[in-house]
């Protein structure tokens, strides 16, 4: 999980490599990463490598002619772009090379069947991710467990994540936003990905991990989360987690002294004859299916991944949805109006039961996380031959699918690269193609936030919509950066001014 640590592998050589382009220090990193860790990967390619016999018919392969880079710097420049080339030309599967490592993407509801529908023992999701979340999570959980280990551990999160929660959190995040944005005033232009940022920390560390971890997040915290999340780094995906980095060590000094933290406040909690009603105590209540409570040590990982698993995903989201919202002010009045409609022209506190009733913001949100699905790619380990669409996928290759190509095919989707929420009101040929809308992926990998992620981002787009008009500043739209993991606005900066009484 993390801070969608899933889509980590390819947008990690991605990043590497657009910022390899104009900086020097990462060339250097990335070729040292390689001689360091050439041995283990050497040992890990040959062990599982399977070269593609004569006997079966393997994916096309896109041609390079450059050696080890192979295909990551066109790949790190456009990524899109460029999956969306190489599937006009070779069609739903095919395989290319990028820093050593062969990747074979499945294009299309049918192809990405293979990934969503296979054991985890044959396409293996720790193979990938457990290099980067083992050190930020700590040991015992997620991808460092067997994968039934890691389901169970995800029903218990779910159990959880429930309505009665739910309808909490509404009031507990409006209230954050409400707090967060006076420092914003009456108008102005302000970076709004980065107030959303900060704002789901509060929010999700309030909602997830209780009143008395929130209570603790300071500005020391909030810095230790920094360090923590990074983690989540090009180095820390090139280069054995021993080695004496800077960002390592901070990373691993954060870990200790978070768990400390989470460790007195469960001990706290356990020492004390109340109960409380949240997350921590359902995880600290919670069971394995042989009867063994969880220790203190996997709660607080799972804590930290609950944390860092929302954060960027809904961050993003949150941010591109305010653009969109603001590029288009015809709609926002829409979505201004239906505030009114659902919950009283007055506007009193929202209600969870009126989340549902907001259906165009509903929409808006779900056409948000089409265009912008904060997730590029999920990534798998072939661990044995695997069959896609009549082509064979030898083991050791890395299996791929990325929403965002999926989201836009032109085969498809109707005005595919349209904001267009009402989509969803009209026949939509997409909704009979199981895997032409991905974003919170399928499967047993399956995301267990999607419903929090919903109640999160809805209610502080109802509190923003209800303070302030949005605009985009001079007409420009955000242009997409593929160089960060998630892929985030460039120069996020919105125009607002409050609303006035009547507005
Ligand atoms: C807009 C918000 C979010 C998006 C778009 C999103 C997307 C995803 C995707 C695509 C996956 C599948 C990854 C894969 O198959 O490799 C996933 C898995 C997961 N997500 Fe999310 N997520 C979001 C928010 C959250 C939140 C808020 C939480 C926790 C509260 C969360 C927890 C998880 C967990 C535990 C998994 C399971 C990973 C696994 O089984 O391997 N996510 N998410």
């Amino acid at each position: 999980m993390a801070i969608h640590i899933f889509e980590a592998g390819s947008s990690l050589i991605e990043n590497t490599v657009g910022k390899m382009d104009s900086n020097l220090t990462s060339m250097v990193l990335v070729t040292s990463a390689f001689v360091l860790s050439l041995g283990y990967f050497s040992k890990l390619i040959f062990k599982q490598f399977q070269s593609c016999d004569k006997d079966v018919k393997c994916p096309p392969v896109i041609p390079s002619s450059i050696p080890f880079l192979g295909h990551a710097i066109a790949f790190g420049k456009s990524p899109i772009e460029f999956l969306e080339n190489a599937y006009e030309k070779y069609g739903p599967v095919f395989s290319f090379t990028m820093v050593g490592k062969t990747f074979t993407y499945l294009v299309g509801s049918d192809a990405a069947t293979l990934m969503f529908n296979s054991k985890n023992e044959d396409l293996n999701a720790e193979d990938v991710y457990s290099r980067l979340t083992t050190p930020v999570f700590g040991k015992g959980v997620a991808y460092d467990v067997p994968n039934p280990v890691f389901l169970e551990q995800k029903k218990m999160l779910k159990t959880g994540l429930n309505i009665a929660q739910f309808k909490k959190h509404v009031k507990i995040i409006e209230e954050e936003t409400m707090e967060y944005f006076t420092r914003w005033g009456d108008s102005g232009e302000r970076n709004l990905f980065e107030a959303l940022s900060e704002l789901i920390i509060l929010t999700a560390s309030n909602c997830l991990h209780g009143k008395e971890i929130r209570a603790m997040l300071d500005e020391k915290v909030a810095q230790l989360y920094a360090d923590l999340d990074g983690g989540f780094s090009h180095a820390a995906w090139l280069l054995p987690s021993w080695l004496p980095l800077p960002s390592f060590r901070q990373r691993d000094k954060a870990h200790v002294e978070i768990k400390n933290i989470f460790f007195r406040v469960i001990q706290k909690r356990r020492a004390s004859l109340e109960k409380e009603d949240d997350i921590l105590q359902t995880l600290m209540d919670a069971t394995y299916k042989d009867g063994r409570p969880l220790n203190d040590s996997e709660i607080v990982g799972m804590l930290i991944g609950l944390l860092l698993a929302g954060q960027h995903t809904s961050s993003t989201t949150s941010a591109w949805l305010g653009f969109f919202l603001a590029g288009n002010r015809a709609l926002q009045e829409r979505c201004y109006a239906e505030q009114r409609t659902v919950c009283g022209d007055d506007l009193p506190p929202l209600q969870y039961d009126q989340l549902k009733d907001l259906t165009l913001l509903d929409r808006c949100l779900k056409e948000t996380l089409r265009l912008r699905p904060p997730i590029m790619t999920m990534m798998r380990m072939a661990r044995s031959y695997q069959t896609a669409a009549g082509y064979t996928i030898p083991a050791g290759h890395q299996v791929c699918v990325s929403p965002t190509v999926n989201h836009r095919l032109k085969d498809t989707w109707t005005d595919r690269m349209e904001f267009n929420p009402d989509r969803y009101l009209h026949e939509n040929p997409a909704a009979g193609e199981k895997f032409a809308y991905i974003p919170f992926g399928a499967g047993r990998h399956r995301c267990i936030g999607e419903n929090f992620a919903y109640v999160q981002i809805k209610t502080i787009w109802s509190t923003l919509l209800r303070l302030y008009n949005f605009e985009l500043v001079n007409g420009n739209f955000p242009t997409v950066n593929y160089t960060t993991m998630i892929h985030t606005p460039n120069q996020p900066i919105i125009r607002y001014k409050r609303r006035q009484e009547k507005d």
